[in-house]
């Protein structure tokens, strides 16, 4: 139907790459197309720092659990939620409610998407790296964020030397719903808990015996960076 479906409906992350630059051209591009993301009463509270310094890359793929291609990569670009503009335009601006860093957050994760888009459509690829909040307070250190500023997640990208085979996402029947909410059809899951098996069992590269629902668990039913409502709250964020 048009070229910007097709290039989402291929999206896959990639997490290797080869040693090709990104050129100057194509990063300018990419945020040049990625800042025009849409934002919340035109806040524009979202800041990116790229990460080309090796030391620094071997830190934050530690701080990230060790994820390698975060020192691999051509490119890591990190998204922050960012209200240190606004504080320095309005000083007495009340950032403390929570949904202003709802604002942020979701903001942040817009116009990374846009960035995702925009880099898969010049034929790059990357993929997202919430792991670096296991270390938020770290990362934040690092990148010298001031106060009012929250690193979310970094982007990994470059030429890609290997492109996984797409990942099966829920079908449209349980995830679109139309007028109100509707309960997901549990033969429907069980079907695509199914593919899911399949998938991971035939993939071409780290395949395994497993199936969604599994894969589900190890994230839901263990504490989840506990560390993480301190931290915002020390930046200036969700105090009430
Ligand atoms: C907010 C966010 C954070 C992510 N963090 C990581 C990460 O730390 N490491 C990683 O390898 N992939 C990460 N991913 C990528 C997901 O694992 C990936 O998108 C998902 O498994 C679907 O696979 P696909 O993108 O290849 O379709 C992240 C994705 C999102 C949206």
């Amino acid at each position: 139907m048009s070229a910007t479906i097709d290039l989402l409906k291929a999206h896959t992350s990639v997490r290797s790459y080869t040693d090709e630059p990104v050129s100057e051209a194509e990063r300018k591009a990419i945020f040049a197309a990625a800042r025009q993301a849409s934002t919340s009463c035109g806040l524009q509270i979202t800041s990116v720092i790229r990460v080309s310094d090796p030391e620094k890359r071997r830190l934050l793929a530690e701080y990230a659990g060790n994820q390698q291609h975060v020192i691999t990569a051509p490119e890591f670009w990190i998204f922050c939620a960012d209200y240190h503009r606004d504080r320095l335009l309005c000083p007495d601006a009340d950032l403390g409610w929570t949904e202003q860093f709802l604002v942020g957050c979701l903001d942040t994760g817009i116009m990374a998407q846009s960035t995702m888009a925009s880099l898969e459509s010049l034929g790059l690829g990357g993929v997202f790296v919430g792991g670096l909040r296991n270390n938020i307070e770290k990362v934040g250190e690092l990148l010298q964020l001031p106060e009012d500023t929250i690193p979310l997640l970094g982007l990994a990208f470059g030429h890609p030397a290997v492109r996984n085979e797409l990942k099966p996402r829920l079908p449209a029947e349980i995830t679109f719903m139309e007028e109100v909410y509707r309960a997901p059809d549990p033969e429907l899951l069980a079907a695509y808990n199914d593919e899911m098996r399949g998938y991971y069992g035939s993939r071409s590269s780290a395949s395994k015996d497993t199936d969604w629902v599994a894969t589900l668990k190890p994230v839901l039913l263990k504490e989840r960076r506990p560390f993480i409502l301190d931290y915002i709250r020390k930046m200036g964020f969700a105090k009430r």
